[in-house]
């Protein structure tokens, strides 16, 4: 993908004109905290150097266009003044859902052209939607020549994305998309939308994604239905302790002694797992600090099975790659990563073993399955920027 070739397609889509700025927001990995932004707990995601590119130019009128190098012929156009009539989940619905929450803060937007590219698989659990709308809050408050205050532009696209595109997603991957540092995760307190940036030494060992290649959407998937499943579950605790507002306020030996006030076996399931997440990142975090990537490993590996046996949202294809990448030299640790049901796995792999894990974990994930994995080795990048 060169960005000659993009600035070329933008001319043939646009016509000539002023140079278009170009804008960039990361995908990320969740390192370990999974289902637990929206009980109020700590997640642990990196940005990664993949993301969302936007070229992007002013065009005088009140109508935005959208376009994508990799869907060609289908350009979305929309008056500024009638964004709401494309609420829904179809590509465009994202970034309009953004412009629409921009106005509801009492932004007057330009009329403007928007080309899209990337090199961040689509709907592979790395949160392309999210990076596609922080893409797209930073191209915007460009074009308004205001600085984007990074807390404020994540809980926006957040907003975008359950309120216009109806997905009801927490706010861990809009937040890792805009405030990503290079070679930092992110300790990111989901109650306080708070985050301190950890970083990630681990001495030798690599952070290799594994994409499934089994697609998965969060709006058809069970997300909403664990979702509601917690509600259910803090309802019950909170009889037997008023006041409690988030699951992830437990310690586990709260929720031990609460346990019982639930009275649906699966729905306790999905609390013990909330609350036991809630303490491995922390676990995690220090285990880093005191450079034990042993303990990391563990902790990830333990976070995988909690996920798989309490909350229920592995799946063949993600058990299969996470158990093979266990059984390699110089792995320490493995999961799934993002929502679940197909997507993706992050494996912490010895540097110099790499490429005989990727070519091992990819034959017998094939025979396994008859899916053809991919592999991505990424450093932890920096958040959204203009370039
Ligand atoms: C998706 C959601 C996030 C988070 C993860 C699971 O990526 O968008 O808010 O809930 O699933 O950890």
């Amino acid at each position: 993908m060169l960005l000659a070739e993009m600035e070329k397609l933008f001319t043939t889509l646009y016509g000539h004109g002023e140079k278009p700025r170009l804008f960039f927001a990361p995908g990320r990995v969740n390192l370990i905290g999974e289902h637990i932004d929206y009980n109020g707990g700590y997640v642990f995601p990196a940005a990664l150097e993949l993301g969302n590119y936007v070229y992007v130019r002013s065009n005088g009128t009140n109508t935005v266009r959208l376009a994508a190098e990799d869907l060609p012929g289908t350009m979305v156009t929309c008056d500024l003044d009638a964004l709401e009539s494309k609420k829904g989940r179809d590509w465009g619905a994202y970034q309009l859902g953004v412009f629409f929450e921009l106005q509801k803060e009492g932004r007057v937007l330009p009329g403007a052209d928007f080309l899209y590219f990337s090199n961040l698989p689509f709907g592979a659990g790395l949160s392309s939607s999210a990076s596609i709308e922080v893409a797209t809050a930073f191209a915007m408050l460009g074009l308004l020549g205001e600085t984007p205050d990074r807390r404020a532009v994540s809980l926006l696209c957040q907003r975008a994305e359950n309120l216009f595109v109806g997905v009801n997603c927490g706010i861990m991957d809009q937040y890792a998309c805009a405030n990503g540092e290079e070679g930092c995760a992110m300790l990111l307190d989901c109650a306080k939308v708070e985050s301190v940036q950890v970083p990630l030494p681990l001495d030798g060992y690599v952070m290799v994604i594994g994409n499934t290649n089994k697609k998965r959407s969060l709006a058809d998937s069970k997300y909403n239905e664990r979702r509601a499943e917690c509600d259910a579950a803090l309802a019950a605790l909170s009889e037997g302790k008023p006041g409690l507002s988030a699951l992830c306020e437990l310690t586990e030996e709260e929720f031990a002694a609460l346990s019982d006030k639930i009275t649906d076996e699966t729905v306790r399931r999905r609390a013990s797992h909330a609350v036991s997440e809630n303490a491995r990142v922390l676990a995690s975090v220090e285990a880093l600090k005191n450079r034990d990537l042993a303990a990391f490993g563990r902790l990830l590996n333990e976070s995988h099975f909690s996920l798989r046996d309490l909350y229920e949202v592995t799946g063949f294809e993600l058990d299969t790659m996470t158990e093979l990448a266990r059984g390699q030299e110089g792995c320490i640790g493995s999961r799934m990563t993002g929502a679940g049901f197909g997507g993706c796995t992050i494996s912490i792999v010895k540097e110099e073993c790499v490429a005989e894990f990727t070519e091992k974990v990819g034959a017998a994930y094939k025979e396994k399955t008859g899916l053809a994995a991919d592999f991505y080795i990424s450093k932890a990048g920096k958040g959204a920027c203009e370039l």
